[in-house]
C-alpha cells in the first residue's frame, strides 16, 4: 500500500495530510467526528472510543450533565484515555443536507473550535479527520476546501500557537481532496 503526504508550510507552522487511522497517529490533541449528542457512534468516533477505552464516554457523560447537547458548529474536549495523545476535541459537524441550509458555516466552525479549544489547552500538534464526510454526508470535494480553508487562514494568523495540524485523511480518494485543496488554498493565502 503507498502512504501518501503531504506537508505544506504556512507561515512557521506545519500543515500535513497523511492516509491513516487517525487512532494511531501521535499529537497533543486528536479531533473526532462526534454528535451533538456526545453519545458515541460509528466511524471515526466509534474508532476513537473503541481505542481510548471507557474514560472518555465518562468525561462526556460529565459534560453533557453540565451543558446538555453541543451543537453543529461547536467542540468539546476530553482527556484521550489510552489514545497516544493527551486529549480529544469532540467536534461536531452539520449533517449535509443542499449545502445552502449553514453547513459550510458550521463546518468551517468545528474546525476553528478544535484550533482554539487546542490553544486553551496548550496543546502545540493536532491530527483532524474529515468532519461530515461519512454518515453525515458532506461531498469530499466541498468539505476539503472548508476544512482546509478554515486550518489554513487559523495557521495563517497570529492568535494560535499551534504548530502543526495533520489532516489523518482514510483512504487515497480523501487525501487527493485534501492535497488538491490545500496546493489551492495555501499559496493564495501567503499571497
Ligand atoms: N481514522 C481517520 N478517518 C476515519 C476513521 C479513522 N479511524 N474512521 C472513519 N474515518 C473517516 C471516514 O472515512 C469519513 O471520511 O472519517 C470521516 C468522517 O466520517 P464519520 O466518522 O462517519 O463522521 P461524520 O460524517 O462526521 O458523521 C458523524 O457519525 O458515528 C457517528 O457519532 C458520529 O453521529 C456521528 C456521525
Amino acid at each position: 500500500m503507498s502512504r501518501a503526504e503531504l506537508k505544506i508550510g504556512v507561515k512557521d507552522r506545519d500543515l500535513s495530510f497523511m492516509v491513516g487511522d487517525i487512532t494511531k497517529v501521535p499529537a497533543d490533541a486528536i479531533g473526532n467526528a462526534a454528535n451533538s449528542r456526545l453519545a458515541g457512534g460509528g466511524g471515526v468516533d466509534g474508532a476513537i472510543h473503541r481505542a481510548g477505552g471507557p474514560a472518555i464516554m465518562q468525561e462526556l457523560g460529565q459534560i453533557r450533565a453540565r451543558i446538555g447537547q453541543c451543537p453543529a458548529g461547536d467542540a468539546v474536549a476530553t482527556r484521550a484515555g489510552k489514545l497516544p495523545a493527551q486529549w480529544v476535541i469532540h467536534a461536531v459537524g452539520p449533517v449535509y443536507r443542499d449545502g445552502r441550509s449553514g453547513e459550510p458555516m458550521a463546518l468551517r466552525s468545528c474546525y476553528e473550535r478544535c484550533l482554539e479549544l487546542s490553544d486553551e489547552l496548550g496543546a502545540r500538534t493536532l491530527t483532524l479527520p474529515a468532519i461530515s464526510t461519512g454518515v453525515y454526508g458532506y461531498p469530499m470535494d466541498l468539505a476539503s476546501n472548508v476544512a482546509v480553508g478554515a486550518v489554513a487562514s487559523k495557521l495563517s494568523g497570529s492568535e494560535t500557537k499551534v504548530k502543526r495540524v495533520t489532516f489523518v485523511l482514510f483512504d487515497e480518494t480523501a487525501f487527493r481532496q485534501f492535497a488538491a485543496a490545500a496546493l489551492d488554498i495555501v499559496p493564495a493565502l501567503a499571497s
